[in-house]
């Protein structure tokens, strides 16, 4: 989906072994790729871009204990982790489920934010705002209400295709998002009027109580795990009667999971309990597909609780 974070080690014929390393990969010839990585991080020892590269080698090699000893090294050799090593470890059950480093979903987006909307929507089929208004309306159109906002915060706002989605129905959005990158591209379709860069749940402690009435966080969760805190927030900063709406992915077992795919997917089961906890009333909930991944409908759910 996208190019290769790379991090220089410093040393030109480390940085070389690396690339010549990756054309291998290309070709198919694990073995030799991984070969050629060692040797690099025989040059380099904390070469964080080599030792990510040979724990994905390893992971398609089926070499899983090799595969977590190198995503390991990816996280010493870079702290700060923006190759998203410890995202992996998480996938590969050798780490309990915890935050994604921020510098990792930070790079990740800011190379994805020129193709982004071409990508996801061509390519993807994304959905995810169109699946947020539609459940909207469906839910307003139940309670005879019209569907009008007048301060909407929009969380992981990336290129502002939430805001273009509703943009009928909101006198005035708020962009939140941890990727420069993205917000750069938001602050473009002039559709905000106030842009955030920082993590949802403290750019929300930075907002007054009872100050919106729509919250909206379109394929955002998916790079949230745990969403007590972000959701006690929006309960906080939502008027009585405001709602938010966002859509997960999901899957059938119990709790939080770190999919395939290194998004996290939370079972309606959690949904209904964390909504319950953060003081917000459930009141819609079914399943829904925000794209597709590898031709095959990802399994998702759309959600709209409210502050009553
Ligand atoms: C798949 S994009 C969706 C963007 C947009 N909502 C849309 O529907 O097109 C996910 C966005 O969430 C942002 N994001 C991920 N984790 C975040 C966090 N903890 N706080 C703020 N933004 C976050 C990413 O930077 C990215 O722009």
């Amino acid at each position: 989906m996208l190019g290769r974070l790379f991090l220089s080690s410093g040393d030109l014929i480390a940085d070389r072994r690396y690339e010549f390393a990756r054309d291998l990969q290309a070709k198919g010839d694990l073995a030799a790729a991984a070969e050629v990585l060692e040797q690099a991080i025989e040059l380099a020892p904390n070469f964080a871009s080599a030792w990510f590269a040979l724990g994905e080698i390893r992971d398609a090699m089926g070499e899983a204990s090799a595969a977590i000893a190198a995503f390991q090294k990816a996280c010493a050799a870079d702290p700060r982790d923006h190759h998203g090593a410890a995202v992996q470890l998480m996938r590969l059950g050798a780490a309990p489920l915890a935050d994604m480093p921020k510098a990792y979903v930070q790079s990740l987006f800011d190379q994805y934010a020129p193709r982004f909307e071409a990508e996801l929507i061509e390519r993807l089929h994304y959905r995810a705002p169109a699946i947020l208004l539609k459940a909207v309306h469906a839910l307003r159109a139940a309670e005879n209400r019209p569907a009008v906002f007048k301060r909407a915060i929009d969380l992981g706002c990336g290129t502002g295709l939430g805001a273009a989605a509703f943009a009928n129905n909101v006198d005035a959005f708020v962009g939140i998002d941890l990727s420069p990158g993205m917000v750069e591209q938001a602050r473009a379709t002039g559709l905000y009027a106030e842009l955030e860069v920082d993590d949802m749940t403290a750019a929300l402690q930075k907002q007054p109580d009872a100050s919106a009435d729509l919250v909206l966080a379109a394929d955002a969760m998916v790079y949230v795990g745990e969403l007590a805190p972000v959701l006690q927030e929006v309960q906080r900063v939502l008027i009585p009667g405001g709602l938010v709406a966002f859509t997960v992915e999901t899957h059938d077992g119990n709790g939080i999971v770190m999919g395939e795919g290194l998004r996290y997917a939370h079972s309606a089961e959690y949904i209904g309990h964390v909504i319950a906890s953060a003081a917000l009333t459930l009141s819609h909930l079914e399943p829904a597909s925000p794209r597709t991944e590898d031709q095959v409908p990802v399994r998702g759910l759309v959600v709209i609780a409210a502050k009553t």
